[in-house]
């Protein structure tokens, strides 16, 4: 059911923590499974020098988050933003159907930690168009914007 990849990820995350002094922190949940997902990113020009996750979630979002943190590490944040949760999918050579949201809060988290940035710094990102950290990320919704 779980690739090897996921698995490995599953049970070796990488980059779980947080960053002190985080330049920006994003954190979002489902209401439908009641998973947390924050994550931490410390921003050096325009790159993405560090990012960090915790999560009170299930294995996939851990596994999904682990693998998105070495995607997106050392990205500018132009392209962190074009990072979908395919992307990451696939990377984890894929998930089974019914944990593809999990994929997609880690996306959504990351965003958030990017607006969070954007925020403090009065800059204004192309890719987080149309991106409200405060929607509720409701499983359904989510997954028939994304497929
Ligand atoms: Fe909710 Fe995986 S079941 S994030």
């Amino acid at each position: 059911m779980y690739t090897e990849k996921v698995m490995d990820h599953f049970m070796n995350p990488r980059n779980v923590g947080e960053i002190e002094n985080a330049d920006g922190v994003g954190e979002v949940g489902n209401v439908k499974c009641g998973d947390i997902m924050r994550i931490y990113i410390k921003v050096r020009d325009e790159h993405i020098e560090d990012i960090k996750f915790k999560t009170f979630g299930c294995g996939s979002a851990i596994a999904a988050s682990s693998i998105a943190t070495e995607l997106i590490m050392g990205l500018s944040i132009d392209e962190a933003l074009k990072v979908t949760n395919k992307q990451v999918v696939d990377a984890l050579g894929g998930l089974p159907p019914v944990k593809i949201h999990c994929s997609v809060l880690a996306e959504q988290a990351l965003k958030a930690a990017i607006y969070d940035y954007a925020h403090k710094n009065n800059l204004v990102y192309e890719g987080l168009a149309g991106f409200d950290p405060h929607e509720d990320h409701d499983h359904h919704d989510v997954v028939e914007i994304e497929f």
